[in-house]
């Protein structure tokens, strides 16, 4: 079966990324957020849910701790900002609500909020979490938050972020990551 293309902005090449901004990455687990995050970022500047999860509990999986994590990745991401720091927040961020609570912060600081969203369909998602081998996350709960990110799409540039970058799989891959403004 083909997939429909996303409704939204148009993938990109390129993603600037402006300095002390809160970057959100937004994706179903599978997508490629924690890859992306790892080639172009420190691991000082990337604020990962599932890290948190495993400072809590010791899993990273463990979904019971979710509260304590995100109090713990949101701390973080405050304490980031308030230094003058550039931060990644490394999370599904599929629900609206997820990233409203992100970009309130970043006004709260005067930090731009930058979205980059992987458009990776769900079908893609699961078949590459078989070649995990470790925290594999049930098939549907991936097209669950597939299906949440999509219909995010049509509205995400409304959501007061400072620039919303869509990749597809080849961007994902292969896009350049430019900061700005230093
Ligand atoms: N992967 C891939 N091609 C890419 C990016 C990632 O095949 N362009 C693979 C990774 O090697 C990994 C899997 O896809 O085995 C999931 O990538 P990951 O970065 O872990 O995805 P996340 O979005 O971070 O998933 P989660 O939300 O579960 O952390
Ligand atoms: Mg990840």
């Amino acid at each position: 079966m083909t997939q429909a293309p996303p409704v939204g902005p148009p993938p990109c090449a390129r993603v600037a990324i402006p300095a002390r901004a809160l970057v959100v990455l937004c994706g179903p687990s599978g997508s490629g957020k924690s890859t992306f995050a790892a080639k172009h970022f420190s691991p000082d500047e990337i604020v990962s849910s599932d890290a948190c999860r495993e400072m809590v509990c010791g899993d990273p999986s463990d979904q019971s701790v979710t509260p304590q994590a995100f109090f713990l990745a949101h701390t973080v991401l405050r304490l980031r900002m308030g230094a003058g720091k550039l931060a990644v927040m490394d999370s599904t961020a599929v629900e609206p609500f997820a990233r409203r609570q992100l970009v309130a912060m970043a006004r709260l600081f005067g930090a731009p909020a930058v979205a980059v969203v992987f458009t990776v369909s769900g079908e893609e998602c699961v078949a590459r979490q078989a070649g995990r081998g470790t925290r594999r996350v049930p098939e549907e709960v991936v097209l669950r938050q597939a299906r949440a990110l999509e219909e995010s799409l049509p509205r995400l540039s409304r959501e007061g972020f400072h620039a919303v970058f869509m990749l597809g799989p080849w961007e994902a891959a292969n896009a350049e990551v430019a900061r700005i403004g230093r």
